[in-house]
């Protein structure tokens, strides 16, 4: 327990600590309080421990204190002011805690800055890349460790070939990306998939639209734009003779729409994707060359994000023997029935009440023994189980895919893997509207990355002087757009709908991406201008940290940890920006008065020390999200 150690070098007198389960105070110094507060408590209320641990929550604003209790919450009899004051009196007086404050039913602890700099800094600087995190102690499960490491898989992305990367696929990409992430730091092993759609009549299409309009040149230059290009023009072709089909059949010419309809494009589609899952070899061939060249494509693309990916799996991944074994089961076990030559299950009659009614009903498989998203998804689940055996699965896709999620999991359940069906999770988000830009309606991922980057080039342009400093300008208007982009992207709660709006995302004003890359920039300035080495840093004198606005700030570092493992409770980014930019707002309000350069040696060490773990956790909060922070700008 380094900063335990550290804090009873410090504090003689310091008490030893309970344990608690969940509580780790050698990485969180806010568990050291926890810890402390709780035994304290215990004594003078007579409430177990295991009531009063659990009922200790963070304040909203630091005026309200460290860490608050709300009286009712101990389940004791009486009034809560009364029993408040009762204990206020009965304080005994601690090292790490000032008397309590009896604040109407609440009673808020406020934390001794001495022992709470003296722990939150070395911990800080001591772990840097790992702090806020539990790989610092090699901490597998929280709630078990001796369950050793879990797997979890972050399905995410999952966009479809020589389709537009929608709105929906950013989403998907921007809040998988960061929840991988966020379970890694959490000491889960971690497993990211996309599940490309790349399999059905639509790629058998392509293959005849890339024969008549494609050409290997641009393929291999720009493989995801030029097959869209091909899949456009072949669908205008295939809309062309179905509107002639119409037009004949209207005119009393039956036969001649039907031999469009024998031997049309769609029905010639048809054929190359039977090839295709015949394994005919050519047709494979050209297929797996489409997907290759387009996955090369978006892991460029991926790698701007810092995203990676352990597995491009797919829709063309599902074995049809798979599929078809999966829906004989389903026949036998009577959840499915027949309906025209299809098969379908109706819910209404598996599952009782409102749920079975919303479910509906779904088809699985249709009249000609194709299989469909649904079935696909469920065989790939089963394949997944088995190849990975995960403890947890999320899949991050969009809202309009909510009642296909719950469909899909429900016959999972429906099947008898119930066991498989408790530990997979839908992770959903809203819709950006608006995404255009001046260039028209975005298509691409790359397009939208793009746009964002010239718009931000031309804001950094304004500022001429700063402008001519910077090294590498396009790079880090290319890292600035991006940050604009993902920081949009994740201050709402996921669920809620948001506008895409290139103006407000690219100012340096307001809690945007650009302000934190600039908040970042800063500290990097600071510590290159104070030129300290770390070993002066380290070991500074930080009981010269007076002033509170150092001591705020030093309160609010101290929450990191406890961010980032509320963080996986909530799932929600904007739980992590939220924090950031409270703290980056107390950080730029202490510039003025603690002063680095220019500051008398010793306190300017102090301060540097300061500086550099705010650093450390605006740093560590940023690669969480999946940003990049630049050192200028
Ligand atoms: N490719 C699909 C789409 O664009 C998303 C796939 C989501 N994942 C899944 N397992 N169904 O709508």
């Amino acid at each position: 327990d380094a900063s335990v150690d550290n804090l009873a070098k410090e504090f003689k007198d310091l008490p030893a600590l309970d344990k608690y389960p969940n509580c780790f105070p050698d990485i969180n110094p806010v568990d050291i309080y926890r810890s402390h507060i709780t035994s304290i408590l215990t004594k003078i209320t007579g409430v177990d421990s295991k009531i009063v641990y659990p009922a200790l929550q963070w304040t909203a604003t630091l005026d309200k204190g460290d860490i608050v209790l709300p009286i009712p919450a101990l389940r004791i009899k009486g009034k809560p002011d009364a029993l408040g004051s009762e204990w206020v009196s009965k304080w005994p007086g601690s090292t790490l805690v000032e008397t309590p404050v009896l604040n109407g039913a609440f009673l808020s602890f406020f934390f001794k800055a001495g022992p709470l700099t003296q722990t939150t800094i070395p911990l800080a600087l001591k772990h840097r890349k790992d702090f806020g995190t539990n790989k610092a102690v090699g901490l597998r499960d929280q709630s078990d460790p001796s369950k050793g490491q879990k797997r979890i898989i972050v399905e995410f992305s999952s966009p479809n070939i020589a389709k537009p990367f929608h709105a929906g696929h950013l989403r998907s990409t921007i809040i998988g990306g960061f929840l991988a992430n966020l379970y890694e730091a959490s000491g889960w092993d971690v497993v990211r998939i996309n599940y490309l759609g790349d399999w059905g009549k639509q790629y058998g299409l392509l293959a005849l639209g890339y024969e008549k309009y494609g050409n290997e040149e641009d393929l291999t230059k720009d493989p995801i734009n030029h097959l869209f290009q091909v899949y456009v023009k072949i669908n205008v072709d295939i809309k062309d003779e179905q509107d002639k089909a119409e037009k004949l059949e209207s005119e009393g010419k039956p036969e001649e729409a039907q031999k469009i309809r024998d031997e049309g494009l769609d029905e010639q589609a048809r054929r190359y994707f039977k090839l295709m899952t015949e394994n005919d070899e050519k047709a494979i061939a050209m297929w797996k060359r489409f997907r290759d060249l387009s996955i090369t494509r978006y892991k460029q693309t991926y790698a701007r994000l810092n995203i990676h990916f352990d597995d491009y799996s797919g829709e063309s991944q599902v074995a049809e023997a798979d599929m078809e074994e999966a829906a004989n089961k389903m026949r036998e076990m009577g959840l499915t029935e027949e309906d025209k030559g299809a098969q379908l299950i109706d819910f209404s009659k598996h599952v009782t009440g409102k749920q079975g009614k919303s479910l509906g009903k779904v088809i699985l498989r249709k009249k000609d023994g194709t299989a469909l998203y649904l079935t696909r998804d469920i065989s790939e689940l089963l394949n997944r189980e088995k190849k990975y055996k995960f403890d947890h699965m999320i899949y991050v896709i969009a809202s309009q895919q909510d009642l296909h999620c719950q469909q899909f999991f429900k016959v999972v359940e429906l099947m008898g893997y119930k066991d498989i069906a408790a530990k997979v999770q839908h992770i959903n988000f809203g819709m950006v509207l608006g995404m255009s830009t001046r260039k028209g309606t975005v298509k691409f991922l790359d397009d939208i990355l793009r746009d964002v980057g010239e718009h931000m080039h031309s804001v950094m342009r304004k500022n001429e002087d700063k402008y001519n400093q910077v090294e590498n300008p396009d790079q880090v208007a290319d890292t600035l757009g991006i940050s604009s982009v993902m920081v949009q992207d994740m201050s709402g709660k996921r669920g809620n709908n948001y506008t895409f709006d290139i103006n407000t995302m690219t100012s340096f004003e307001g809690d945007t991406g650009p302000y934190l890359q600039y908040a970042h920039a800063r500290l990097s300035s600071i510590t290159r201008k104070a030129g300290l080495s770390e070993e002066q840093i380290a070991t500074a004198d930080l009981t010269l940290l007076t002033e509170t606005h150092a001591i705020n700030l030093v309160r609010v570092l101290a929450q990191w940890p406890d961010v980032v493992s509320n963080t996986l409770r909530t799932l929600e980014p904007t739980t992590i920006l939220t924090y950031l930019f409270k703290m980056t707002h107390t950080l730029s309000s202490s510039y003025d008065v603690l002063r680095v350069v220019g500051s008398e040696h010793e306190v300017m060490r102090a301060r540097m020390a300061l500086y550099d773990a705010a650093r450390v956790v605006l740093n560590n909060g940023m690669r969480l999200l999946g940003l990049s922070p630049v050192d200028r700008m």
